[in-house]
């Protein structure tokens, strides 16, 4: 009988989903993570990479870039199942083809992303962060 009891709870906690912990707030998110790691891609020319080591260091800021857009999808995060989710993944898309260019040392594939990252900020921004685009009083 307590072997049974004990399956049911095995049996429950297998079926919950994963607890997620979010840590920093929507601000800091886009502060400390994602504005830096889109940064060394928009303004990759202020400071072409050349060594190994550069191209790395590149390759870490995509990275994270993309993963990040993940950390939007969190659904403690998320704001809705329609234009939240398509903005994210505009995220990661152009985060993991910044990452996949940077692998390849290729400093015109990640001048190729430029577009699409920012059209992702732009168009999340537009419909999701408050007082977006107006003017600052
Ligand atoms: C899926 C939606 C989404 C995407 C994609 C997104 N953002 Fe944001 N961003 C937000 C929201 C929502 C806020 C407002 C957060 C708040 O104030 O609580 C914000 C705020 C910001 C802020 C201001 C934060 C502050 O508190 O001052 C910066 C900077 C920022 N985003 C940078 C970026 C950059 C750069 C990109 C693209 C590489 C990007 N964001 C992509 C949703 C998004």
């Amino acid at each position: 009988m307590l072997k049974l009891a004990w399956m049911f709870v095995a049996v429950a906690a297998l079926a919950q989903a994963p607890e997620f912990q979010p840590v920093g707030t929507m601000s800091q998110l886009m502060v400390n993570i994602i504005y830096p790691a889109s940064d060394a891609i928009f303004y990759v020319d202020r400071n072409p990479p050349s060594t190994g080591v550069e191209w790395n260091a590149l390759a870490n800021q995509a990275l994270m870039l993309a993963e990040s857009g993940n950390l939007l999808l969190m659904p403690v995060r998320a704001r809705d199942k329609a234009n939240w989710i398509k903005d994210s993944k505009m995220m990661i898309d152009a985060g993991a083809a910044a990452y996949k260019a940077a692998l390849a040392k290729d400093l015109e594939g990640i001048h190729a992303v430029n577009d699409a990252l920012y059209a992702s900020c732009v168009t999340c921004h537009a419909q999701y962060r408050e007082g977006y685009g107006k003017p600052k009083r």
